[in-house]
């Protein structure tokens, strides 16, 4: 976390309360250069996924990236933050006809993640550009829920399919310009891609020729870029390709975030407990990855102590970090819990009838409200209609 942004993040808390999401613009902006630099002329579509905030995506356009959309949401949110057909691709294992619509209204590219979809596809977006998704069938190296290169996921068409799947794609007069894959997210192995890309390159001499080769994102925060960079390169250059695309989302966005959280209660059963304002509603990776944030108290200087910090749902497992060390957390401290910025708001929810957190970002050393935090009026809106 660079330190002339956590110097604010005290003032940040009490200015528009927590829990707060918060983002320092500077961080995106490197991390941005840090994959610009590794993949030189690879096109970049931002997984918004991760973090879709309209503010984020408005910025992120204006630097000439463009996005990946998994939804109807997802692809008005590309639209409003500016994105024009070619910088968007539509990809997910359910679209709905109403997603083919859009994305050929808009001049979207579609990811076709299964042999037998090209018929809705052309139904739907007749004549569109499409990718073909394929599942390289590897062990992925990070969480079960975050595997998708494996044989057994849902995702992606097995290898042995995919001349079925183009040709599929073709006869249903869908233009297929590449192949995609996308083995998983926050992979801990950067061999992983090795296999894969070596499998992915393996298809050229059955399907030939083709315009783009999208590798996907998924990489861990650890990784060096720049091998990655040249095997994707080399990827590319097997099927002729003129074209390498990526689909980073957390690469970009999560070391920009932090969760604000205060402290309520402290308290002990057999365990010790410090019970913040914030929980699995606000930041759900903990409790759905075994997801591990650093947590700092920036209140006190007060002696270590060790402690969970135990969310305020009615459930055993809403705790937000376990045997953390750090000051001695006392009622109205405030915690930093770091590397939120991807699938942290993303993923935050209305459970238990509360808000969603304000969202703000540091940017030339000014706050920006990028999103209000819901009120309650607003969650029971259309119930009430
Ligand atoms: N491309 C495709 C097709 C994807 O499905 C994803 C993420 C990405 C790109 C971006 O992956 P990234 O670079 O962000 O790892 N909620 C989980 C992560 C789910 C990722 C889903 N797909 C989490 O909190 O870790």
């Amino acid at each position: 976390m660079r330190p002339e942004f956590k110097t604010r993040l005290l003032q940040a808390a009490k200015t528009f309360g927590t829990p707060l999401y918060a983002y320092d613009w500077q961080t995106i902006a490197t991390q941005l250069e840090r994959l610009q630099t590794a993949f030189g002329t690879a096109k970049i579509f931002y997984a918004m996924k991760a973090n879709p905030n309209v503010g984020i995506l408005k910025r992120l356009n204006t630097l000439g990236v463009g996005f990946e959309a998994v939804s109807g949401g997802e692809l008005e949110r590309a639209v409003l933050a500016g994105a024009t057909g070619r910088q968007i691709v539509m990809n997910g294992p359910g679209k709905l006809n109403a997603d083919y619509i859009r994305a050929k209204e808009i001049g979207a590219r579609i990811i076709l993640d299964n042999a037998d979809e090209a018929p809705r596809a052309a139904k739907y977006a007749a004549g569109a550009e499409t990718l073909i998704r394929v599942n390289p069938g590897l062990q992925v190296s990070t969480h079960d829920h975050l595997a998708t290169g494996n044989a057994s996921s849902k995702f992606g068409v097995s290898l042995a399919d995919v001349p079925t799947a183009v040709q599929n794609a073709e006869r249903a007069g869908l233009n297929v310009i590449g192949l995609q894959m996308h083995i998983g997210s926050s992979i801990e192995d950067p061999n992983d891609y090795a296999l894969a890309l070596e499998r992915m390159a393996g298809l050229a001499k059955q399907i030939g020729a083709r315009q783009v080769f999208d590798m996907g994102g998924g990489f861990g925060l650890q990784f060096d870029l720049a091998p990655l960079a040249t095997l994707g390169h080399q990827a590319a250059h097997a099927f002729g390709a003129s074209e390498l695309w990526i689909e980073p989302g957390r690469w970009l966005v999560a070391e920009s975030g932090v969760m604000l959280t205060e402290v309520l209660e402290r308290k002990r059963t057999a365990r010790a407990f410090a019970v913040v304002d914030s929980g699995m509603s606000e930041l759900l990776r903990p409790m759905l990855y075994s997801a591990v944030h650093p947590v700092e108290n920036l209140s006190s200087t007060r002696a270590n102590t060790i402690v969970d910090i135990a969310g305020a749902a009615c459930e055993s497992g809403d705790i937000l970090a376990r045997d953390v060390q750090l000051a001695d957390p006392q009622p109205s401290d405030i915690l930093c819990i770091s590397v939120a910025g991807a699938y942290g708001s993303s993923m935050s929810s209305h459970y238990l009838t509360r808000p969603r957190p304000t969202e703000v970002l540091l940017e030339n050393q000014q706050w920006v409200v990028l999103r209000r935090r819901d009120t309650i009026e607003e969650i029971l809106r259309n119930e009430l209609e």
